[in-house]
């Protein structure tokens, strides 16, 4: 570390954004931010002057139903509150004020898994369903403060979920529905939920997900779970209802009228808890809070995406994931525009789904982790050709490192280089992009994410000293030396796990889990996580979290997950497993077979290794740390550049899972 490599991005050269960029869009449709010296003025005013900048945002933005005091306090520092004093609701700025002006107007166009079989909800209806939902809730004793746990696929009733729960001031806890009964299981007792909102089941892919039967699996352990609310997505009469516990939601929410008042909450209020991996095997609710979470949705999706309430964006995630909170939910809804929300994958049936619905519902902004993309530029630009795709404006990426050529082919391909592409940098810890180019404004590399957002510090660190490395090309670790108004506030019921993991590691600032590089432009590039932590197809994953998993199986005695590069995926996991004694030959392939079971068992499908080697031994250090280093470097293939490894407990483990891994491949 230290000065960076030559190879990466010092002669990548800057491309201009598109100028036709200002010219495609609707009639009355101007731009927030129209040349790159505004964005600069508006950032050095959000760092210099936080409280006249974000109260004047938050004023423009926001209803309130009590005005705030402050908008950060104390000013300058960490650990600080936003618009103190104030009083809003979610679900009245995404939904009412919205169905009050345009009730006709489509909030969400949801798109079946199966082509043609979706349907729009208005603004009206949301207002409506989201009303009924939130007086069952109410009626089950579900108060201000309390969390409800959302196990559900991608159907509007997720998005009227979510505004029913804040609507009457609790906490939203959503489960991704890849989840297994256990890992639900986990989050459901660590919020302490006592009502779970599911569907029968679940379509994705032209396959059917026995998702009631999950939460029912996952609530045997969950004692205080009283009600489970079970939309019927698929009406299969083989999945079991228990009518002591179990409510159908088309038999309850129409016993209510369609209007009921929200509540309004306080700024740092919670809003929601979104669970997210990190280094140790538990995993982390964070805390967003109410008032700051949604200002930078809405800030965001407006400047960085140029999202307008004329616009319609279809942001291909998981409403499980931060991505899907912020840019399928809240923030198209926060600005009054039309979201789509897409239940299937990119390839089923056929891989054109994506192209189809950015040509049918006229989509201006696009968002997907590149591993999609990966997927598609596979398939064959034939494929994509016959699609006008004219009406985008910005094509958005993020989860994970976008490959210049993937980058190339997106411009030219999809965006036919009359769109901005948009590499955005955040995580779960800041719920919106924290380093990204302004749509048609700022300049273009392909493959990194450019600049720092409104009210972010980013600083790249020396992982050694935790010195600032303050001039540009420099490489080190990310972090943030300010805060801003959507940083996470806290883990649920853990505040010093909070400090332990973001500000201890770096005194004075935020640590990330990235590397990061800032080029001889200032401009920044990801170089992934620098923790346990491994990102599978935009998938957050924790190395230590399959361990624990994998150490479930009775026949194995230690075990190491890496990650490794993969074509497709991006990173995919590989697992050393050292059995107990005198497990060997057929009965070692079965523990094989079982070790992936017991994964997709306590993790969940997407989690499971790709790879999984049969060792004798990990190579230890004399105070018995696995080293995971040796083990990276040997899967792909620089087992010349171990080092020294004879200062290790066991030096010939070395050279036996070198044999082993190359017997394999
Ligand atoms: C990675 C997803 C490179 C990074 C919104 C981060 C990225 C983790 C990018 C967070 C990007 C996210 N380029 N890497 N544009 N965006 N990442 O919490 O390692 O699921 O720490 O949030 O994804 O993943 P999370």
């Amino acid at each position: 570390m230290g000065h960076h490599d030559e190879h990466l991005s010092a002669h990548v050269e800057k491309i201009q954004p598109p100028t036709e960029f200002f010219k495609n869009r609707p009639e009355g449709v101007e731009p927030y931010i129209t040349s790159f010296e505004q964005y600069q003025e508006m950032y050095t005013e959000s760092i210099e002057q936080p409280n006249k900048f974000y109260s004047k945002l938050a004023r423009e933005n926001l209803h309130w139903h009590r005005d705030f005091e402050i908008a950060k306090f104390p000013e300058h520092g960490f650990y600080n509150s936003w618009f103190v004093g104030g009083q809003l609701n979610a679900s009245y700025n995404c939904v009412d004020r919205h169905a009050f002006k345009n009730p006709d107007k489509p909030a969400i166009i949801y798109e079946g898994d199966e082509p043609n079989s979706g349907y729009k909800v208005t603004y009206g209806e949301l207002l409506a369903q989201v009303s009924q939902l939130a007086q069952v809730l109410l009626e089950l004793g579900v108060k201000k403060g309390d969390t409800v746990a959302v196990y559900l696929p991608m159907i509007p009733e997720a998005i009227i979920t979510i505004m029913a729960i804040n609507r009457i001031g609790a906490i939203h806890s959503v489960v991704f529905a890849g989840f297994s009964a256990t890992a639900l299981r986990d989050r459901i007792n660590d919020a302490y939920s006592q009502v779970v909102i599911t569907s029968d089941q679940s379509k994705r892919g032209g396959r059917t997900i026995e998702t009631k039967r999950i939460v029912d699996q996952s609530i045997k352990e969950c004692p205080q779970v009283k009600n489970v609310i079970v939309f019927k997505r698929t009406g299969d009469e083989s999945v079991p209802f228990n009518s002591k516990v179990d409510l159908w939601w088309h038999e309850n929410l129409p016993k209510y009228r369609n209007y009921v008042p929200p509540v309004p909450v306080n700024s740092e209020d919670p809003l929601y808890l979104l669970y997210t991996s990190g280094s140790t095997g538990k995993p982390k609710g964070l805390v967003h809070s109410t008032a700051g979470y949604l200002l930078n949705a809405i800030v965001t999706a407006k400047y960085v995406f140029d999202l307008h309430p004329e616009d319609t964006i279809f942001t291909a995630a998981d409403i499980g994931w931060v991505l899907g909170h912020t840019y399928v939910c809240y923030a198209p809804l926060a600005i009054g525009a039309t979201t789509v929300l897409y239940e299937g994958t990119p390839v089923y049936p056929t891989p054109t789904r994506f192209w189809d619905i950015i040509d049918d519902y006229k989509c201006t902004q696009f968002y997907v982790a590149p591993t999609a993309l990966r997927l598609l530029k596979r398939a064959g630009d034939h494929l994509i050709k016959p699609y006008d795709l004219s009406t985008l404006r910005a094509l958005g990426t993020v989860g994970e490192p976008i490959a210049p050529d993937v980058w190339e082919w997106y411009y030219e391909t999809i965006a036919r280089k009359r769109a901005s592409i948009l590499d955005t940098f955040w995580q779960t810890e800041t719920s919106a992009p924290v380093l990204c180019p302004i749509a048609g404004v700022t300049p273009l590399k392909p493959g990194s994410c450019s600049l720092p957002f409104f009210g972010v510090k980013c600083a790249i660190l020396d992982p050694q000293t935790g010195e600032e490395l303050k001039e540009n090309d420099v490489e080190g670790v990310l972090a943030f030396a300010s805060a801003w108004p959507s940083l996470t506030r806290t883990v649920w019921k853990d505040y010093k796990r909070y400090l332990e993991t973001y500000f201890h590691p770096f005194p004075g600032y935020f640590f990330t889990g990235d590397g990061a590089a800032r080029d001889k432009d200032g401009f920044f590039w990801i170089l992934g996580r620098v923790d346990d932590v491994v990102n599978v197809s935009g998938h957050r994953l924790s190395t230590a979290e399959i361990e624990a998993a994998i150490l479930e199986n009775p026949n194995v005695s230690e075990n190491a997950a890496v990650g490794f590069p993969n074509e497709l995926t991006g990173q995919a996991v590989a697992t050393f497993v050292a059995l107990k004694a005198g497990i060997s030959g057929a009965e070692a392939e079965k523990i094989k077979k079982d070790i992936i079971l017991t994964v997709r068992k306590e993790i969940g499908p997407f989690a499971a290794p790709k790879e999984i080697f049969i060792v004798d031994d990990l190579p230890k250090t004399r105070s018995g740390k696995i080293m995971r280093r040796i083990l990276r470097k040997i899967l792909v293939h620089e087992e010349d550049q171990l080092g020294d490894v004879s200062t290790l407990s066991n030096p010939n483990s070395v050279g036996d899972i070198v044999n082993i891994v190359k017997a394999h491949r």
